[in-house]
């Protein structure tokens, strides 16, 4: 079998006093989409960025493609991010650039052809519905369009591994949908790797091969869609039904069950 394109071994993370990840394991295998769940502020921004070496983890190890990023210098692990897509939380676009530089951003870099950049950012952006909206600025864009161009730009080099910050967050359920069929086309067609965090459980029935869910930092829950949709275990319930697991009759905050159902 081959090596896992994504290990993330025991990784701890806390900022100050605040313990955020505490003792993530988790692996994924080429061709294979990860749906990461759980409810706000619980560490998944954090798992995601520390996984690509945005941040770096207090303790434990992350590898991509067999490279430990962390122990790379910063020109490393940026040459070494140009072959990850990173679909940001919040957009992340350069607000004084257009839709073409936006997406192009990698290709302008790299000194590309324009006419050539063109084409390929008008492939991506057809692709999420917005080739119209090449020269405009993001200031012209809705949330939801933003959103789509953070998409097309984390596709555009054919990265063969993407990590999605809730990619549909936001959006109505026909552009939704639209998304959710591109992640499975780039699974599909192109044997795409994927981590896609996301609080819509519908998207993750829809594109997940397995699904983990994160509760203060650790997995309490793991298995395949239609095993975690069966699933008793009562973090994914409150999850499901949108009940508040916060705190226990007594008041006091629950604890957390140390194993995966
Ligand atoms: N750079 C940082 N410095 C300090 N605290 C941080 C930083 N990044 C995240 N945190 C804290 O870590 C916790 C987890 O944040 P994270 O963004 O991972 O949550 P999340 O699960 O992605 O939530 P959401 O679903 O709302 O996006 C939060 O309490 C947040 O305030
Ligand atoms: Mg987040």
């Amino acid at each position: 079998m081959s090596e896992p394109v994504v290990v993330v071994n025991n990784i701890h993370k806390s900022f100050g006093s605040l313990r955020v990840l505490n003792g993530i394991s988790l692996s994924v295998s080429a061709g294979e989409t990860l749906v990461i769940l759980g409810r706000s502020g619980t560490g998944k921004s954090v798992l995601l960025k520390t996984i690509i070496a945005l941040l770096d983890p207090d303790k434990g190890d992350v590898t991509v493609y067999g490279h430990n990023l962390h122990q790379l210098n910063e020109r490393a692990r940026l040459s070494a991010r140009a072959g990850i897509g990173y679909v940001f939380q919040g957009s992340a676009l350069f607000d004084s650039l257009t839709v073409l530089e936006n997406v192009g951003f990698a290709m302008y870099q790299q000194r590309r052809p324009m006419a050539e950049i063109r084409e390929e950012v008008l492939k991506r952006l057809d692709m999420v519905g917005l080739a119209d909206a090449v020269d405009k600025v993001p200031s012209e864009l809705s949330g939801g369009m933003q959103k789509r161009v953070g998409l097309a730009r984390a596709i555009i080099g054919e990265p063969k591994l993407i990590l999605y910050d809730e990619p549909t967050t936001g959006l109505d359920p026909l552009t939704t949908d639209v998304i959710n069929r591109i992640i499975l086309r780039l699974r599909r067609k192109l044997g795409v790797t994927s981590i896609v965090v996301t609080h819509d459980i519908k998207s993750a029935y829809t594109i997940a091969d397995r699904i983990i869910m994160l509760e203060q930092g650790v997995i309490v829950a793991e298995g395949t869609p239609d095993h975690i949709q069966k699933s008793n275990n009562v973090w994914v319930q409150n999850f499901i039904t949108g009940r508040s697991s916060d705190l226990d009759n007594s008041g006091s905050r629950s604890s957390i069950p140390a194993i995966r159902d």
